[in-house]
């Protein structure tokens, strides 16, 4: 008797020890589990131009929530220096700014040095830096006067021939626009979806869309307005559907193509990385009242530039993504930009976007853009809270228009 109760008390205490231990661990992963995910995660951030370019919703090519993370530092509000009586300040891992290419699992470093070795390009970039350090607000004064956000005109050679006349918009992007107070700019992460933030973005004054992202049957999470429409010139020159697609009829497009570093519009023009002219023009056949515009092949460069001027290492020497382009766009036409899930939220995903069931494949296979160095930049300007970023994957940049210099 003695024995059978001795043995079970102690069967009680190992079971009892047993759920403790496992509630333990369960806490202990549950807290590093975000951390974790975007460690694992990296291996994401490659994806080789063609399939990215093919992907039509991915405006934000090597998405967000899946892209490189560098080690999250907790942050220092954990620190043995706050009091014991003092209620803990949440805190929220986030992007760090400081994220390097030694943060890359070696895969990736390979494929990036890949890159620079092939420079496809042509890009020869002279300095200043790479990593100098400006103040948040010399940097936003850097970019505002050397990025120059402007779109080819009628009277750019050799849009100022017979072949071309009549088909670019007449008025300036910048009369057609705004001027907007807060714009939001709506990257095409898969960890949007069940965001729920949909209201909060049709709560802007304009809003940012990239090439094939669909509002409809996604309106919850991403909302319905979409004043802009950036699209890279592949989804313009291969995709069938963007002639037939009511999804484009909406706002003000703009397509972008990369030119060689620093090509001007005539070299361009003879050398386009996807020769979308033709598509362009049945489009503006089509639509001849929907403003749109083709991106100066020069600001990605000029942006690049910057990039890679404040960078402490060589970055990609390919042309920043879509989703930087948009930040910087919409920093020129409005007050104060909102960007939404370019700085990863806490809901990771291994879906590359809302809007398709697509794993990871076109997501794991290529580095081209300087993504990470792109987020870094987004991440020093960002004037909201890291509370923000977490819940909401939300950045808060200031625009062009009302800063001092
Ligand atoms: C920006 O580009 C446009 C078009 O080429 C040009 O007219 C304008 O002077 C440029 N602005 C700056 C600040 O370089
Ligand atoms: C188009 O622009 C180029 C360069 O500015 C100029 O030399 C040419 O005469 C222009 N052509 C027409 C038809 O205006």
């Amino acid at each position: 008797m003695i024995h059978t109760s001795l043995k079970k008390k102690f069967s009680y205490c190992v079971l009892a020890f047993c759920l403790f231990a496992v509630i333990c661990v369960w806490k202990e992963r549950k807290k590093g589990s975000y951390y974790a995910s975007l460690k694992v995660q990296t291996k994401e951030f490659q994806e080789p131009k063609s399939l990215e370019k093919l992907t039509t919703g991915s405006g934000f090519r090597a998405v967000p929530s899946s892209s490189t993370q560098a080690p999250h530092r907790r942050s220092q509000t954990l620190s043995p220096r706050v009091p014991r009586k003092a209620k803990p300040q949440p805190t929220f891992q986030v992007w760090n700014k400081d994220s390097s290419s030694k943060n890359l699992v070696p895969r990736l470093q390979k494929i990036w040095k890949n890159y620079l070795r092939m420079n496809k390009y042509k890009v020869s970039y002279k300095g200043p830096g790479p990593g100098v350090k400006f103040s948040a607000d010399a940097l936003r004064c850097h970019l505002r006067d050397r990025v120059n956000v402007s779109m080819v005109e009628a009277t750019d050679f050799p849009f100022n021939t017979s072949e071309w006349e009549g088909y670019l918009p007449r008025e300036n992007i910048r009369t057609k626009t705004g001027p907007w107070h807060r714009c939001a700019v709506v990257s095409s992460a898969g960890s949007l979806k069940s965001s729920q933030l949909g209201q909060e973005i049709d709560n802007h004054d304009a809003v940012l869309r990239f090439n094939g992202a669909p509002t409809a049957n996604f309106q919850q999470d991403v909302g319905t307005k979409t004043t802009i429409r950036l699209m890279n010139s592949q989804l313009v020159t291969t995709e069938g559907r963007f002639l037939r697609d009511s999804l484009y009829n909406e706002g003000i497009l703009i397509v972008w193509d990369p030119s060689m570093y620093h090509a001007d519009i005539p070299k361009w023009y003879r050398n386009p990385d996807y020769s979308f002219f033709n598509n362009y023009k049945s489009y503006r056949k089509l639509h001849p009242d929907q403003p749109f515009y083709i991106l100066r092949p020069q600001m990605p460069w000029e942006l690049w530039d910057v990039l890679q001027e404040i960078s402490p290492e060589e970055i990609q020497p390919n042309p920043p993504s879509s989703g930087m382009l948009g930040i910087i766009i919409m920093m020129t036409l409005c007050d104060q930009v909102d960007v939404y899930e370019f700085l990863p939220s806490k809901r990771k995903t291994d879906v590359c976007y809302y809007h398709q069931k697509f794993f990871d494949i076109a997501c794991t296979m290529g580095a081209y853009h300087p993504l990470l160095f792109e987020k870094n930049m987004v991440k020093y300007l960002n004037e909201g809270t890291d509370e923000d970023i977490y819940l909401m994957g939300k950045a808060t940049l200031s625009g062009f228009r009302n800063i001092h210099c």
